[in-house]
C-alpha cells in the first residue's frame, strides 16, 4: 500500500522523505492555512513537490467547473508531481473529466459514500479520497466505505486508486491495508506511531542491558 503524508508542513515532509517512508503528499486548504502565514501557497506547493519523489495533491478552491479547471491547470503547471484535488460535487466531477482528458491526474476528495466513489471513477479520477475519520466522527463506520469501494471497483474493473483519507489512528492504516486500499494518507503523528511497539522497546532494552554486561564494543 502506498503511504502519503497528509500535511503541508515541510519539516514533517522532509523528516518522512529522508526516511524514504512516503510515496507522496496530500494537502488541503486547511492544512495549507496552518503553515502558510503570509506566504503564497504556490511557493509552498513548489517546495513540497521538490521535497518528495511522488504525487502531491494540491486542491482547487473554486466551486464551479470552469474556475476549478483553470485553477487546476495552474496547479498542474507548478511541478510534474502535482495532482489536482477537486471536491466530489457535480462541478468537481465535470472538472475532473476535463482535467483528466487534458492529461492532468486528479484526486477527487471529500468522498463519503460508495455511490459518490462510483461517479468519481466514471469521471476518470486517478485517485478517490474517502474520509474515514470524519464518518467515524458522526458515529458511522468509515472503514466500511473502504470495503464497499474496493468491492465495487473490483466488480467493474475501475482503475481509480482508493486513497484512504482522514486517518485518525494506526488501526485505520491497518484496516485500510487489510481491505486492499491502494493508498493511505496519514498525518505525521500517526505515521510515527506506526513505528512504535512496547515489545520492541522492551526487547531492545533487554538486549542492550545484556550486552552492557559484556563490556564489549563492536
Ligand atoms: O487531507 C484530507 C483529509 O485527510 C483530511 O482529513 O479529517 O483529518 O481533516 P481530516
Amino acid at each position: 500500500m502506498k503511504i502519503f503524508l497528509d500535511t503541508a508542513d515541510l519539516d514533517e515532509i522532509r523528516r518522512a522523505a529522508d526516511a524514504n517512508l512516503i510515496d507522496g503528499i496530500t494537502t488541503n486548504p486547511s492544512l495549507v492555512a496552518k503553515v502558510a502565514g503570509k506566504r503564497d501557497p504556490k511557493e509552498i506547493y513548489l517546495e513540497i513537490c521538490e521535497a518528495v519523489d511522488g504525487p502531491v495533491s494540491l486542491e482547487v478552491v473554486g466551486l464551479d467547473r470552469d474556475t476549478m479547471v483553470s485553477e487546476g491547470k495552474k496547479l498542474a503547471a507548478i511541478h510534474e508531481n502535482a495532482v489536482v484535488k477537486v471536491p466530489l460535487t457535480e462541478d468537481g466531477l465535470k472538472a475532473c473529466r476535463a482535467l483528466v482528458s487534458a492529461g492532468t491526474p486528479v484526486n477527487v476528495t471529500l468522498c463519503f459514500s460508495v455511490s459518490q466513489a462510483l461517479l468519481a471513477a466514471k469521471a476518470g479520477a486517478t485517485f478517490v479520497s474517502p474520509f474515514v475519520g470524519r464518518i467515524d466522527d458522526v458515529s458511522g463506520e468509515g472503514m466500511q466505505l473502504i470495503h464497499q469501494i474496493r468491492q465495487v471497483y473490483d466488480n467493474y474493473g475501475f482503475d481509480t486508486q482508493i486513497l484512504a483519507a482522514s486517518i485518525r489512528h494506526p488501526m485505520h492504516v491497518v484496516e485500510s491495508m487489510l481491505m486492499g486500499s491502494d493508498c493511505c494518507t496519514i498525518p505525521p503523528k500517526v505515521l510515527w506511531q506506526l513505528s512504535k511497539h512496547p515489545l520492541t522497546d522492551r526487547g531492545l532494552e533487554a538486549f542492550l542491558s545484556d550486552w552492557e554486561g559484556l563490556g564489549a564494543k563492536i
